[in-house]
């Protein structure tokens, strides 16, 4: 191994000095790759397949582009991520508009932009969806989100199909649903396609996958004999898990898709469905990997008990760590052969004790200026960054084959403060 850190065959360091620091970088055919996994695993003989990236895991415009030339569909769960979508000049008959509490202002922002489907959180939604789709003319096909009761083994945090979950209705509530779906039927604009589910994030077992897939094609099943029906669509979410840590045992991807399609076709040949799509939702699996966090270490502080070593970002560019206890792997991008003697708690630069990414991280001597590489930071870190303590949102760079490219310029000072303002409101 070369003592110095390469991306794609770009040198780390030399980004850095380039670029500077902190910043995101994303190998792109790692991500490309992911994305052919999931095209070519996650396919049957028996129904249509598609797959949605979940946006929220992290956008930008090159990222967009390049969903749009492997032909991905794309999953939004807020107006800001619908308007990203539309900027990128995302085909909206490829959206699927999510969210628990969608506002009438985004569900109008939906129709408008002609997104081909609504996955619907609640009984309320459908009568606001038909309202509006009558008002604009507009016709939008609608999935119902269920919650099948599973319990995924994940963080608490990002777990969705516990019984007291805030996302979907439960499959427990039949004559609710049952009323959705023939208040959809006798509208004019709206068309019920199916079902959708997702029962959380970063889950290794394929377990809870297989249960749900049973459960909502046994709902099929309850359905299509209730209501003299054939239900078309089912889409199964996302929430495979990634590594970050040699701890982290994810399935492999083909295998994943593998056990998915076959239990999907050993239901539709149970109960004799006759589902035309079914769709998934990957996003952390997508992008997770292919991401790194390129930081230059500050002080080193030596405690009675600890020694620590300081970075020029933290929990506003990575929350995860202090949010789910998230753990994470490092490297000192220039001594990447040198033998790991040293224990650091890599302590961000924001005022807060728990800003710390990583616990007892095992490095060489680390020193002042080195630049320290944290790895699988592609989903939800730039997504959920912050400006807490006023820090600027990082620069993203893409690598690929030895070349790298900027896709997202580091934020300036003068743009946080820009809708800073000073008007009078008259009531
Ligand atoms: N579909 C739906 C309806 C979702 O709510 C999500 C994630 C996904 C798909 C994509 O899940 P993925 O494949 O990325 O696991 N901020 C947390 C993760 C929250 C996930 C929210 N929903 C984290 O950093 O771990």
């Amino acid at each position: 191994m070369k003592n110095m850190m390469e991306i794609a065959g770009v040198k780390v360091v030399a980004l850095i000095a380039k670029c500077g620091s902190p910043l995101y970088v994303y190998d792109e055919a790692q991500i490309e790759a992911q994305i052919e996994a999931y095209q070519n695993h996650f396919v049957s003989p028996m129904f249509e397949t598609e797959v949605i990236y979940a946006s929220k895991a992290f956008t930008c415009q090159a990222l967009l582009d390049k969903l749009i030339q492997y032909d991905l569909s794309l999953d939004v769960v807020s107006g800001g991520e619908l308007y990203v979508a539309s900027k990128g000049k995302f085909n909206p008959q490829r959206i699927y508009f999510h969210g628990n509490n969608k506002t009438k202002e985004e569900l109008r922002q939906a129709l408008t932009y002609q997104v081909k489907t609504i996955v619907v959180d609640n009984v309320y939604e459908v009568d606001e969806l038909i309202n509006m789709s009558n008002e604009l003319k507009t016709k939008v096909h609608v999935l119902i989100r269920l919650n099948p009761k599973v319990e995924a083994h994940t963080h608490e945090y990002i777990m969705t199909a516990n019984a007291d979950s805030k996302f979907g209705i439960s499959v427990d509530l039949k004559d609710d649903i049952y009323g959705m779906i023939t208040q959809i039927n006798n509208s004019e604009y709206v068309c019920f396609d199916g079902f959708h589910s997702h029962i959380g994030s970063q889950i290794f077992e394929r377990q809870g996958f297989v249960e749900a897939i049973h459960k909502m094609c046994q709902f099929i099943n309850h359905t299509n004999i209730a209501l003299d029906m054939k239900v078309k669509v089912l889409n199964i979410g996302g929430g495979f898990g990634v590594t970050y840590t040699s701890e982290d045992k994810p399935t492999p991807t083909p295998l994943m898709c593998k056990t998915l399609i076959e239990a999907i076709q050993n239901n539709v040949e149970k109960y004799d469905l006759q589902l035309e799509k079914v769709c998934m939702e990957p996003g952390r699996s997508i992008v997770a990997e292919a991401g790194y966090t390129l930081y230059e270490v500050g002080f080193i502080k030596q405690t009675k008990n600890k020694q620590f070593a300081f970075i020029n970002g933290g929990m506003a560019d990575n929350i995860r760590p202090a949010l789910y206890g998230a753990k994470y792997h490092c490297e000192i991008a220039n001594k990447m052969n040198e033998t790991k003697t040293q224990v650091y708690d890599i302590a961000g630069k924001c005022c807060e004790s728990g800003d710390i990414i990583i616990h007892e991280a095992h490095l060489p001597k680390v020193e002042s200026s080195d630049i320290l590489a944290v790895y699988s930071t592609g989903a939800y870190g730039s997504s959920m960054a912050s400006n807490y303590n006023r820090i600027n949102r990082l620069g993203v760079v893409f690598v690929k084959d030895g070349n790298a490219r900027m896709v997202v310029k580091p934020e300036t000072y003068e743009q946080q403060i820009q809708n800073d303002c000073d008007e009078e409101i008259t009531l």
